[in-house]
């Protein structure tokens, strides 16, 4: 890829005061942005030429409230690096930058599509609301150099943009990012800055899961205690799930909530971006925060000793079988109206038409002991726990539906029988939302095995450790419409950001990026369009932006990729080998077995390897054309073993 060409016959000032005009100086070096729309667009033509942006900026712009935080970021965009004077006016067909909304509707661009129009002076954005332009502009912002998202002024830029002709809208309109604000606790302003985030990629929906065993983070105003004690709990640090169990009377001073302002200011901040915000009550699992705080909507003797979890083992897996009992208990009648006033409250303060009532990972070994749970079966004529489950998610379903709002739930919400316009999460495989959408509900992909944020993105002996992987090869594989459902039924997909492990806005952002581009391009853009090499691509002109932007992204794609296998041609029966790879085409690999750093006057990986005996470590690292890109990975030949099967070797240190 050139990044760079010499201006030839057009000479710009660097200083930008006559960029519109030619002058007659010696070339400077200008960056041309290759094309790296991410999401990328349904159509796009290349027109020869480019537009620069000049010197004195005028943006045409009507008078609309729904445009008004699109226009501040604009101007900001355009005058903070370039230094340039922009103005709007509201009408201005000379203008630098229109942006239009039809009069008359265009059937092709729904809600969020635009047309974009970059000709040599002029730049035009087109819309059926203002959300399209919104998002013209994403792309506008992509199109120029990336030093457009600096914070800063940049000075010797020629700020230019190819010509082009793009006709873009989403495939899905349910394009989300869920974020954990309960497991570790994330401000308004750092909510804010993950709406921020999202948007440049064009997602609209922000999924925030506000309650669970670690905090209750929602201001309930008829029940204090939910967040005068379920919003707080010991701060540890390590790796979360594996805490020793706190002290009697440690101080439980971490955490924290949205009162009813913060929540409305973050309604009004995401509906400025042109996101919606589904707000998540996790129930009748993951609800220890709300039984620590009302121990008498449990059913198990000794709730009023409950905490709020502090990262403390305290379920089994596979299962769950719970330690403790975290669970809202469906035969106990105070539940319900607990549940009435928290869903009252989150309905006023929400506008979304949906609200998310949980439903996931309930363990239920503590109703199997429960004698009202017994009773409760007898006298509604259950059979199985999924059942009890059933009729409390059907009684949920009411309360939310009286407050005008309709249900969304994890796939377990299923089991059982569900209530009819439920719409379904399906996060255990796609095979939930398969199942949802033939019993004609609605669907929002959010599978671990493709958009799981919380995942480990690269080798599990360099990441920050978490149970499973979903490289960002895999996420881009994300089809959120299986084969055999009617597509109509799925509304969409989204990545979800647990945050057990991530414990501040670095973390956070290392784990979205760039696994949130390949969703939003999964999401967005028609099928066809993927590409994995040219996504790839995009994506490392995106790191640039990041950079600017100093948002944090993980590099793993370019890490090297270790597949060990028992070696069944070998001599020994107990012989290992090695295949190397990347997820990204085009780099080196180059390895040493004798404890050194290698570089690329190593030998270079070009068939798979067999460790010498006594080799305790194999340390890769990749290049792209003579330059080291991804990490070195030191490996130990113990960790290859037992990933193949193969007994370890009690000489080789480290093991
Ligand atoms: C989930 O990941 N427990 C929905």
């Amino acid at each position: 890829m050139k990044k760079f060409i010499i201006a030839g016959s057009i000479l710009f000032s660097g200083l930008m005061g006559l960029a519109q005009q030619p002058l007659r100086q010696p070339a400077a070096p200008v960056a041309v942005t290759p094309i790296s729309l991410i999401p990328a667009p349904v159509s796009l033509r290349p027109d020869g030429g480019h537009f620069t942006l000049p010197p004195v900026i005028t943006i045409e712009a009507r008078d609309r409230q729904d445009l008004a935080a699109t226009l501040v970021d604009l101007v900001r965009h355009l005058s903070l690096p370039t230094g340039a004077a922009v103005s709007i006016a509201k009408v201005d067909p000379g203008a630098t930058i229109r942006l239009i909304v039809n009069k008359t509707p265009e059937a092709v661009l729904g809600e969020e599509g635009y047309h974009l129009t970059v000709s040599p002076r002029h730049v035009v954005i087109q819309a059926n609301r203002a959300a399209g332009l919104f998002y013209g502009i994403q792309s506008l912002y992509q199109l120029l150099p990336k030093e457009i998202e600096s914070p800063v002024r940049v000075h010797g830029m020629v700020w230019r943009a190819p010509c082009v002709t793009i006709t873009d809208y989403p495939r899905f309109g349910w394009r989300g990012l869920m974020f954990d604000v309960s497991r570790h606790f994330f401000t308004k302003a750092e909510v804010k800055q993950f709406i921020d985030e999202m948007v440049k990629y064009k997602y609209n929906l922000l999924h925030l899961h506000l309650t669970d065993d670690e905090g209750w983070r929602i201001e309930i105003k008829s029940l204090p205690k939910l967040t005068s004690v379920g919003a707080w709990r010991v701060d540890k640090v390590g790796t979360f799930g594996t805490f020793s169990a706190p002290a009697p009377g440690e101080p439980r001073n971490y955490g924290g909530f949205y009162t009813h302002d913060d929540i409305r200011e973050l309604v009004q901040y995401a509906k400025e971006r042109f996101v919606n915000i589904l707000p998540e009550v996790d129930v009748p699992g993951h609800s220890l925060a709300a039984i620590a705080s009302y121990p008498e909507l449990s059913c198990t003797a000794g709730a009023e000793n409950y905490q709020v979890r502090s990262g403390e083992k305290f379920m089994n897996w596979p299962g769950p079988v719970a330690l403790i009992d975290n669970t809202l208990c469906p035969a106990n009648e105070k539940v319900y109206p607990f549940l009435d006033a928290v869903f009252t409250e989150v309905a006023q303060l929400f506008p979304f038409g949906y609200i998310h009532v949980g439903g996931d990972e309930c363990a239920k070994n503590f109703w199997e002991k429960s004698d009202a749970i017994r009773q409760l079966m007898q006298k509604e004529g259950l059979k199985t726990m999924e059942e009890v489950q059933s009729y409390f998610e059907k009684r949920v379903e009411k309360i939310v539906g009286s407050k005008g709002k309709k249900v969304i739930g994890w796939d377990e919400i299923l089991e059982g029988g569900l209530a009819p316009n439920a719409l379904v999460m399906s996060w255990r495989g796609v095979k939930g939302g398969i199942q949802a959408a033939k019993m004609g509900h609605e669907v929002v992909m959010s599978p671990t095995t493709f958009v799981y944020l919380d995942y480990m993105q690269g080798d599990a002996v360099v990441e920050p450790p978490v149970y499973a992987t979903l490289r960002l090869k895999t996420a881009y594989s994300f089809e959120p419409v299986p084969d055999s459902v009617d597509a109509k039924l799925i509304r969409g997909g989204q990545g979800n950001l647990w945050t057990e492990q991530v414990y501040n806005m670095r973390h956070m952002e290392y784990m979205i990026w760039p696994r949130s581009l390949a969703i939003a391009e999964c999401l967005w853009s028609p099928k066809e369009k993927k590409d994995w090499n040219d996504f790839a691509r995009r994506t490392e002109a995106n790191f640039g932006r990041m950079d600017l932007e100093q948002v944090k992204y993980a590099r793993s794609m370019f890490d090297p990729i270790f597949m060990p296998k028992k070696d069944s041609s070998g001599a020994a029966a107990d012989s290992l080998i090695v295949q190397l790879s990347t997820e990204v085409e085009g780099l080196d690999l180059y390895y040493s077995f004798d404890n050194s750093n290698p570089d690329n006057f190593y030998p270079k990986y070009a068939a798979p390897l067999i460790p010498p005996r006594d080799a305790s470590m194999l340390k890769v690292i990749s290049y792209r054309g003579g330059r080291p890109i991804g990490r070195q990975i030191d490996m130990p030949i113990n960790e290859l073993r037992r990933r193949a099967g193969l007994s370890t070797r009690p000489w080789l240190k480290p093991d």
